[in-house]
């Protein structure tokens, strides 16, 4: 058994749960890269890939396949989410990993886990407390919302003919190519705790979100109609516990470097 305190070793499989997500798809590159084995639990049987990652096919919900995507993993990278169950489903893996002696748990959580009270964002703040509570090495980082999923969210405004605004709603996106980055760094070191957010470096307001990604495009803004969000979570938007202002490890690629990027490609029509 190795020392908690040590890194994994290139030649033992680092097993990311999500591998297959829009995070997982930038960090398991990374971790190739730097000479490290990757082992990939998915939902769907997948061929093994030419770069040697090897799939688990297995589900966290119902448990199937969990033992063996952990058997032999120093390290477990947990990026596997959903729009609920997400604490279930980080206590599944918790147990398998520390009956398979697994050192090191990163988990990617979300900024305002504590703070914005959603059952989803409840979910991931009981996920950090399966990982922190594990007995196993930890590690956590909270990521502000990736640009990718803001820009899935704006495709969708922008198509219609007046702009709901909700009043006080602020976002802070990020780069998931950059908290990749940092995730992957964190798992190939030894565990960190809870180590700072990371975050976008612009704060915006949905309308202005919206308006960037249709000036890129070339098209002509909308009417804009102001709505309230209502509730504990709309107050708590409002007064923006969904951002981290201060202390967060903040990323480079602006909104407007990411849009004119994803236009490059043909993406984010
Ligand atoms: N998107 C954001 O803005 C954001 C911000 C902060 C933090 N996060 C967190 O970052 C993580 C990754 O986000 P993402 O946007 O990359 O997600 P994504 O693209 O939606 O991918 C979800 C991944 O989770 C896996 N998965 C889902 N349910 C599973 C289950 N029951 N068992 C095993 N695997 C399962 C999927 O694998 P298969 O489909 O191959 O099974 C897929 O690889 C999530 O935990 C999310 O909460 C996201």
């Amino acid at each position: 058994m190795t020392n908690p305190s040590t890194p994994s070793n290139p030649s033992t499989p680092i097993l990311v749960t999500g591998g297959t997500g829009t995070l997982g798809g930038h960090v398991v590159p990374l971790l190739t890269a730097a000479g490290h084995r990757v082992r990939i639990l998915s939902r769907r049987p997948r061929a093994a890939a030419d770069d040697g990652t090897e799939y688990v096919t297995g589900d966290l919900l119902t448990g199937a396949g969990v033992a063996d995507a952990v058997a032999g993993v120093h390290t477990v990278l947990h990026l596997a989410g959903g729009p609920k169950r997400d604490d279930e489903a980080t206590r599944t893996l918790v147990r398998a990993a520390a009956r398979a002696g697994v050192r090191h748990l990163v988990y990617v959580s979300v900024v305002g886990a504590d703070t914005v009270p959603l059952a989803w964002l409840r979910t991931k703040l009981e996920s950090e407390r399966a990982i922190t509570e594990s007995g196993i090495g930890w590690t956590v980082l909270r990521a502000a919302q990736f640009h990718e999923l803001t820009l899935t969210m704006v495709e969708k405004m922008a198509r219609l003919p007046v702009l709901p605004v909700p009043g006080g709603l602020r976002l802070q996106p990020v780069a998931a190519r950059e908290v990749a980055a940092r995730l992957a760094d964190l798992a190939l070191a030894a565990p960190s705790g809870r180590v700072p957010d990371i975050t976008g470096p612009e704060v915006h307001g949905l309308a202005a979100l919206v308006e960037a990604h249709r000036d890129v495009h070339g098209r002509r803004r909308r009417p804009k109609l102001p709505v309230r969000m209502p509730g504990r979570a709309g107050r708590a938007y409002r007064s923006g516990t969904n951002l981290t202002v201060s202390g967060a490890l903040v990323a480079k690629t602006t909104w407007a470097e990411f849009l004119a990027e994803s236009v490059a490609r043909g993406a984010g029509r």
